[in-house]
Formats: structure tokens, C-alpha cells, sequence
């Protein structure tokens, strides 16, 4: 899975360092930082509810990093890199001494191997079921029957992918989720719970219950990361957020995290291995996932749409898929490659393709769409 690129940022990196040593300089930060060096996290400048660079609502990420800097008498200065490929970033922001620690990683040993230390968990997160609180939503059989959002290349896809007597409405954010329900487009959606509950509190009046799930993949711990040699600053981060105590659990409430316990319901996925988290927002396709996407596509669909999808004809051109349907693109895209539009020559691929491999090339997709005007 990892690329071999790492190796080589490592080596030169590595070869950095011997440089620079030889002139007397040093690349690694300070053993110890004085009470004037800030303490840098790395976070998402816009992933509510978890970090913000508006100063309005920052976030609870930021406002526990400020609070960690308060109690460890240094000032504090998010650096503030998109989370969209949380790995790439760490490795290209953290690794490269841009920021002290990233907040909001999964606190799995597995996630990075050994070039990452953790702090504590500092919050409990993981999937929810939203529906409207007239229906009742305990487990998977209270969805049998409805229409249910998930979003794609997540594990409650995966678990719904194989029951039948659901039907299920991919979407690509827990956002596009709640809008679907809003919009009568799905009757509950079982996507990324603090997401949805931020969405459901701030735009939609706490129409919706949420409601977390329990299980293999549904929930974990989020952690700070900070590069391995840094065990010292990760001992101080943990013994501040001990003293932190309770206002650790008040900035949960204040974020609303989802507080109901997880329920158990019938949920018991087994599809070890599959839907690894990569961020503690919602969780993205991985960068792997999109490569494969790009392999597929430019095997199968590029001899009309262009390798890469790059090509003139405006009709076919797939990198406008965003501009042109918006929040509705995935739901196209699901729509057009299963039906296909076959007496204008797009053929129908389904049977062709799976689904997962639906899902791989729409997440390819859409990291390529060209920005909306
Ligand atoms: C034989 C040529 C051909 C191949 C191969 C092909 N397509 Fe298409 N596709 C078309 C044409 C032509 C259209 C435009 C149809 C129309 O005018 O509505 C289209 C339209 C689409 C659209 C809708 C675009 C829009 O803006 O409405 C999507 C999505 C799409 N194709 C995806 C795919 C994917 C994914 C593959 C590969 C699995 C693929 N196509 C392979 C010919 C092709």
C-alpha cells in the first residue's frame, strides 16, 4: 500500500540532515521549546465541527489545541493543510517540521507504521444512522424497506451493499446526506455521525435523530500525531489533557458530538480489512481507491472520454461533472454508468463493472472536477 516515494523523502531527507550537520545546523525542531515557541498543530481549515479557520467557530479541535497550548504555557498557532489525503499531508507538513503534532489522526498504530507517536484518544467517533425521531432506527432491520444514504467507500456501504432489502442512495459527504434526506431523497442515512449531527443542529433545527453505531469499523479513537522522535512534547500534550479533565467532554457537547450510546441494534458487520478511516472529518476515498479509479477509467472509459478524462467535447466531458449536477453528481454518475444513455453511445456497464469499481472511478472523478464558476 505505501508507495515507494516515502522511502525516498526519507533518504533525502536523511541526506538533508547530514548536511546541514555539517554545517552545524539542524533540521529536527528543538528538544525542548521555551514558553515562547507556539505549540503548531496541523488541522482542516473547513471541516466542521472539528476545525475551522473561521474564528467564529473554530472548531473542537482548535479550540482543545488552544486550550493544551493554554495549560502548557505556550501560545498557539494551527497550520492549517486540507485533510483530504491526511497521509500525504502528514508526511509532506509534519514530517517536514511545518507543524508540532496533527490533530484528529486515528490513534492505530497501523495507520502510518512506526514514523508516528500518539497522544491519548481525545475523542470517540464513528458512524451514525439519522432518520426524522417518528422512525424508529436501532439497527440495520429498521432500514429494511427504505431508502438509506451512505457514502460511498464507507463501511455502512459495504454492510448495506449486501442486503437486498435495501435501497441504498450513494453520496459523497455526510452534507450531501442530510440534504438528501431533507429533500425526501432518502428516508434515513447512515453516514458519519459528528458530521451529521453538526449539519442536523446547525441547519436543519435538530429535525433528525442521530444515532451512533456500534461495531467493527463504526467507531474509534481520534489522537494527535507527532513524529516519533517527539515523545517528549507527546507526554506533555497527554498530562494536559488529563488536567484538562471535563472541559475536554464540555467542547464535545459544544461541538455536538453525538452523546447517545452506540446502539448495538443487529449490527455486526464482518468485512474485516475493508474501510480503514483516513480522517477524522468524513471520511474520504483513499488515495489508493482513487488511483485505482484512474486505472479503470483510462482502461475502460477513455477511448470516448479522454485519458484522464481530458478531452474537448463538452457533452462528454467528465471533469464538469460537479458544475453540472452538483450535489446530485454522484446519484448521476451512479444513475448514467448502471442505465447508461445507450441511444446517445454511452453503453450501460452494469454487469460490466462492480459497484465497488463504480465507486473507485467516481472517486477518481471527482478529484479532477474542475472548480465551479
Ligand atoms: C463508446 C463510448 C463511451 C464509453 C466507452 C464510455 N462512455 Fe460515458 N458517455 C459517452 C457519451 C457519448 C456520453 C454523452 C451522452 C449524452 O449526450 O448524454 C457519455 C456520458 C457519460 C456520463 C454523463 C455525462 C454528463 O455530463 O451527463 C458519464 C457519467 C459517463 N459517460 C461515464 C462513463 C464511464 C465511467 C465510462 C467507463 C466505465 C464511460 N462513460 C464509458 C460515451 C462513452
Amino acid at each position: 500500500m505505501r508507495c515507494h516515494s516515502t522511502d525516498k523523502g526519507r533518504l533525502l531527507q536523511v541526506a538533508l540532515s547530514l548536511l546541514l550537520g555539517f554545517f552545524g545546523l539542524s533540521v529536527s525542531p528543538p528538544a525542548v521549546a521555551d514558553e515562547t515557541t507556539p505549540l503548531r498543530l496541523c488541522a482542516d481549515p473547513d471541516n466542521l465541527p472539528f476545525s475551522s479557520e473561521n474564528a467564529a467557530t473554530p472548531g473542537f479541535y482548535i479550540e482543545l489545541g488552544g486550550e493544551i497550548a493554554r495549560a502548557l504555557g505556550r501560545p498557539f498557532q494551527p497550520v492549517w493543510v486540507p485533510t483530504y489525503y491526511t497521509k500525504r499531508q502528514i508526511r509532506l507538513k509534519m514530517l517536514a517540521g511545518q507543524c508540532d503534532g496533527f490533530v484528529g489522526v486515528p490513534a492505530e498504530a497501523s495507520f502510518m507504521g512506526p514514523r508516528l507517536v500518539f497522544s491519548k484518544p481525545i475523542v470517540h467517533l464513528g458512524y451514525a444512522l439519522v432518520a426524522a425521531p417518528t422512525m424508529k432506527v436501532n439497527g440495520i432491520g429498521d432500514l429494511r424497506g427504505r431508502r438509506v444514504a451512505v457514502q460511498f467507500s464507507t463501511p455502512p456501504q459495504d454492510i448495506l451493499a449486501s442486503d437486498n432489502d435495501v435501497r441504498t442512495v450513494t453520496v459523497l459527504s455526510p452534507e450531501e446526506g442530510m440534504q438528501d434526506l431533507a429533500d425526501g431523497k432518502a428516508d434515513a442515512a447512515f453516514i458519519w455521525g459528528p458530521s451529521a449531527a453538526w449539519v442536523n443542529h446547525n441547519a436543519m433545527h435538530d429535525a433528525y435523530r442521530v444515532v451512533p453505531v456500534e461495531g467493527d469499523h463504526m467507531q474509534w479513537s481520534a489522537a494527535i500525531a507527532f513524529p516519533r522522535d517527539r515523545t517528549d512534547l507527546r507526554d506533555q500534550v497527554d498530562q494536559a489533557v488529563d488536567r484538562l479533565g471535563d472541559s475536554v467532554n464540555a467542547l464535545a457537547v459544544k461541538y455536538g458530538f453525538p452523546t447517545d450510546a452506540p446502539s448495538r441494534g443487529e449490527l455486526s458487520p464482518a468485512h474485516p480489512g475493508k474501510g480503514e478511516a483516513q480522517t477524522t472529518g468524513a471520511p474520504p476515498p483513499s488515495p489508493a481507491d482513487i488511483q485505482a479509479g484512474r486505472k479503470l477509467f483510462n482502461e475502460t472509459c477513455s477511448h470516448c472520454h479522454g485519458p484522464d478524462a481530458l478531452q474537448g467535447e463538452q457533452r462528454r466531458n467528465l471533469r464538469l461533472l460537479r458544475q453540472r449536477y452538483g450535489n446530485d453528481m454522484s446519484r448521476m454518475f451512479m444513475t448514467t454508468v448502471t442505465h447508461g444513455r445507450v441511444s446517445k453511445g454511452m453503453p450501460n456497464w452494469s454487469g460490466v463493472l462492480t459497484q465497488d469499481e463504480f465507486s473507485k472511478i467516481l472517486a477518481f472523478l471527482t478529484s479532477i472536477q474542475e472548480p465551479g464558476s
